[in-house]
């Protein structure tokens, strides 16, 4: 329970799909004790101030920042992290395998947040728009990239070939309304 003094609270929760019964401190944040406290180096920490989106992960169904959840939050909470993407022999699953085909990462360190939030927008959109993908991760800052690969790695993962088609030509069109 490192850095994190005060009163503690026993707590039981899903995490990645393994049950997990520990002691939290009432002040612990949820990404500190992911990190510190179960050994999972996935979220990442940017900022501390729910501003980045580097810790994000799956609380309950919904995409969530753990800078801004309690440790004590996730009792009978069901929680993934970017480690529950890859196989059991550590296997990438497609949108991995997209993000690295298409070049979408520099630094790397938004882009298990960024797929978290990609992998939250396909399940609820399967075949989303150039737009939709940008919506989506909205909530997650890369300060390498740029953006253009992780929009065509998430297209791709979705649509194919096709979806490199999609962003090809959304990006034309713009670069034709910049020149007017
Ligand atoms: Fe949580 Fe930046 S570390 S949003
Ligand atoms: Fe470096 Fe996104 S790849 S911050």
């Amino acid at each position: 329970m490192a850095n994190a003094p005060g009163p503690v609270q026993d707590i039981e929760f899903t995490l990645n799909g393994d049950p997990v019964s520990r002691t939290a401190s009432s002040r612990q944040l949820l990404v500190h004790f992911l990190r510190d406290d179960l050994g999972l180096r996935g979220p990442k920490i940017g900022c501390d101030t729910g501003h980045c989106g580097a810790c994000t992960v799956n609380y309950n169904g919904k995409v969530i920042k753990s800078c801004m959840t309690l440790a004590v939050q996730a009792d009978g909470a069901e929680i993934e992290t970017v480690e529950s993407l890859a196989g059991e022999s550590g296997e990438l699953d497609d949108l991995q395998e997209s993000f690295r085909e298409n070049h979408a990462l520099q630094c790397g360190y938004c882009t298990s947040g960024v797929l978290m939030s990609s992998k939250f927008l396909l399940e609820r959109n399967p075949k989303p728009t150039a737009e939709e993908i940008r919506e989506g991760i909205q909530g997650n800052i890369c300060r390498c990239t740029g953006y253009v690969n992780i929009v065509k790695a998430i297209s791709a993962a979705a649509h194919g070939d096709k979806g490199l088609d999609l962003i090809e030509r959304m990006n034309r069109e713009h670069s034709q309304e910049v020149r007017g």
